[in-house]
């Protein structure tokens, strides 16, 4: 079977470095890996839509930063299919028809469905549109016929609301979709990284994140700045690794081998941890060291996006053979679906018998 990727990103602001650790870092090894024929990358305006419908301009403005975050992380227009949702219509017919395979009652018990509508206040008024996104979202995934779909953790329900609708519909009307698998980073700490306050997730709205956008004096003084233990007063008092976000960040992102360039006294991060929480280790060293440590993964990423940023034409024309691509491959997927639903009525003359 050919192994095809589809994954995107919601353009309601900049890529910050959960997106990095949480899927864009394991999509690039898995783009370089040679083990896929096809990836399809996606700016999921659409969904963006869906709950900021009266917003358009965020969402167009966040198309070019999110393409350049691709491209800053080493996502490669050669090898990757990086496209606009809203410029493939087909994925919106195919939506169309999976609406009548799911009940309101599935969608109501999508945990990130549940947990996104407490969010945002919507209880009493939820848009019809953002309450469908999972069905849209199984619609942009089986219309590449995907089977690995990179994604932060969040997503995890939504695959399952995807996995059941291409059960139903192949039941429905004959084997025609492919389940898809998720595909997570192995690295725990990687699954959810917490925001530089110490607070579960790292998110725009709470005003704690990262950016990979952000310049390295910036993203000094944020590292510097982090909520570390607040137990931890005195350089001699012991400390706690756990729920320490200095922690979970150097589990994210630290090799033992920058122990012997950027602090040669531990060998690895074990010993670092040890010793913090023995007592007698400073949160400003751990922060250096984390510093540094961070510096030499976004030094690069930084790199590329100002390489890209003085080329904003030739991305806009790579989001623009992109889309042509997508639709091309989502045309295809749609042709078979109408098939398998007899409605693709004027395909030879089965309607006048
Ligand atoms: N829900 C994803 C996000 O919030 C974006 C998305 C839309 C997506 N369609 C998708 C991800 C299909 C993977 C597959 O970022």
């Amino acid at each position: 079977m050919r192994q095809i990727i589809l994954t995107g990103d919601r353009p309601t602001g900049r890529l910050h470095v959960g997106h990095y650790v949480g899927s864009l870092k394991e999509r690039v090894i898995l783009q370089n890996s040679g083990k896929y024929d096809e990836i399809n990358i996606m700016i999921a305006d659409a969904q963006a839509l869906t709950d900021n419908a009266e917003h358009p301009e965020k969402v167009r403005q966040n198309i070019l930063q999110v393409a350049l975050d691709y491209l800053a992380v080493g996502i490669d227009p050669e090898k990757s299919c990086i496209f606009i949702q809203s410029m493939v219509p087909e994925l919106t017919e195919l939506t169309f028809y999976y609406m009548n395979l799911v009940t309101v009652s599935r969608v109501q018990r999508n945990p990130t469905v549940k947990a996104e509508i407490r969010q945002r206040n919507f209880e009493a008024s939820i848009p019809v549109g953002f309450f469908c996104y999972p069905i849209s979202q199984a619609a942009d995934i089986t219309a590449f016929g995907a089977t690995a779909v990179p994604v932060g953790e969040d997503q995890k329900p939504m695959l399952e609301q995807c996995r059941e609708i291409v059960r139903k519909f192949n039941e429905v009307y004959g084997e025609t979709l492919v389940e898809p698998e998720i595909v997570l980073p192995s690295n725990s700490a990687c699954l959810r990284l917490p925001g530089i306050d110490g607070k579960a997730k790292m998110s725009k709205s709470l005003g704690n994140c990262i950016y990979l956008s952000d310049d390295e004096e910036t993203v000094r003084k944020k590292i510097m700045s982090m909520y570390t233990d607040p137990t931890h007063l005195k350089k001699s008092d012991p400390g706690h690794v756990e729920g320490n976000p200095v922690f979970t960040y150097l589990d994210a992102f630290c090799r033992d081998e920058q122990f012997a360039e950027y602090l040669p006294d531990y060998a690895n991060l074990d010993e670092l941890k040890e010793h913090y929480q023995r007592g007698g280790l400073g949160d400003v060293t751990v922060k250096k060291f984390l510093n540094s440590v961070m510096q030499e993964e976004l030094r690069p990423i930084r790199e590329r996006r100002a390489y890209w940023e003085q080329r904003k034409p030739e991305v806009l024309e790579i989001l623009k053979e992109g889309s042509a691509k997508a639709e091309r491959r989502a045309a295809a997927t749609l042709a078979r679906v109408r098939h398998a639903m007899m409605i693709d009525y004027f395909d030879g003359d089965a309607l006048l018998h």
